[in-house]
């Protein structure tokens, strides 16, 4: 028998720093990808997606690049109400599947900055985000349907005038707009000038909560005044 000399300790060292690297590496995926139980399931569109496009890896719940950015989430049968507070960490993702869980009410409020997104399973009886005018193909099957391409829907008729003058439109999530401010610009309307670039949000869900802080702050206001 050859003796384990430090020279044989040595040669376990690069085995060692792999060990530790791959622990690391899984202590660091992202809370989404571990916080329901078990892998992406073998035959779904997200393990598909995952196999036939390089540099890919499964991992728990996700599918992830070499960078460790989140391109496909498999939460499918996680008995979900919802997606969690967690389910941002994945608005960077090709494919996510949420069939087979008892969502409730909306989803357009969840997809916020899911600008990426281009494939999503969901229950039959859930609607895609955005409705069907946000996504290109919308199909119908047994027990799930798929929301397939999102629309940008920043040069719809529907939408005109969004944004002001020294801004402009883009996409931010299925049926979500954002108005970027140009260079230089910044603040409500896009109407103050700067030296550094800022953005201003607001969407379909986004305008509805700037009304009502106006309203409240002229109410607040009125209030003040009388006292
Ligand atoms: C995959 O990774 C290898 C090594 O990092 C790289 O050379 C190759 O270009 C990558 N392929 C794609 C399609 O990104
Ligand atoms: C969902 O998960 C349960 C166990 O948690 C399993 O019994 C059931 O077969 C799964 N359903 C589907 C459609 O995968
Ligand atoms: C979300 O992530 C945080 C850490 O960033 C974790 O403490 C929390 O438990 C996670 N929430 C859920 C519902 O998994
Ligand atoms: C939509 O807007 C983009 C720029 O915002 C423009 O390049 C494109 O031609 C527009 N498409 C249509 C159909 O108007
Ligand atoms: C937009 O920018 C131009 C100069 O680039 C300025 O003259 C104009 O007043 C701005 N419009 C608004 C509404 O701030």
């Amino acid at each position: 028998m050859a003796s384990r000399g430090p020279g044989g300790l040595w040669s376990l060292l690069p085995w060692a720093v792999a060990l530790l690297l791959a622990v690391e590496m899984a202590l660091a995926l992202p809370e989404i990808c571990i916080q329901c139980p078990g892998s992406v399931q073998k035959l779904s569109e997200v393990a598909r997606y995952c196999k036939q496009t390089p540099n890919l890896t499964l991992q728990a719940r996700c599918c992830l690049n070499q960078k460790g950015t989140i391109l496909g989430l498999d939460l499918q049968n996680c008995s979900l109400k919802d997606p969690g507070p967690n389910f941002t960490q994945a608005d960077t993702a090709v494919i996510i599947d949420l069939q087979a869980n008892p969502l409730q009410d909306d989803l357009a409020n969840t997809f916020h900055g899911f600008t990426q997104l281009q494939t999503l399973v969901l229950p039959q009886e859930s609607r895609c985000p955005g409705g069907i005018e946000a996504w290109y193909t919308v199909t119908y099957y047994k027990d799930t349907q798929t929301c397939q391409g999102q629309r940008n829907l920043c040069n719809s008729t529907r939408h005109p005038g969004t944004c002001p003058e020294n801004g402009s439109c883009a996409p931010n999530g299925p049926g979500l707009l954002k108005c970027v401010c140009a260079d230089g610009f910044h603040g409500y309307k896009c109407m103050r000038q700067s030296s550094f670039p800022l953005l201003m949000f607001f969407g379909i869900l986004g305008s509805t909560t700037l009304s009502i802080s106006a309203l409240l702050w002229g109410t607040q206001r009125r209030k003040a005044k009388a006292a």
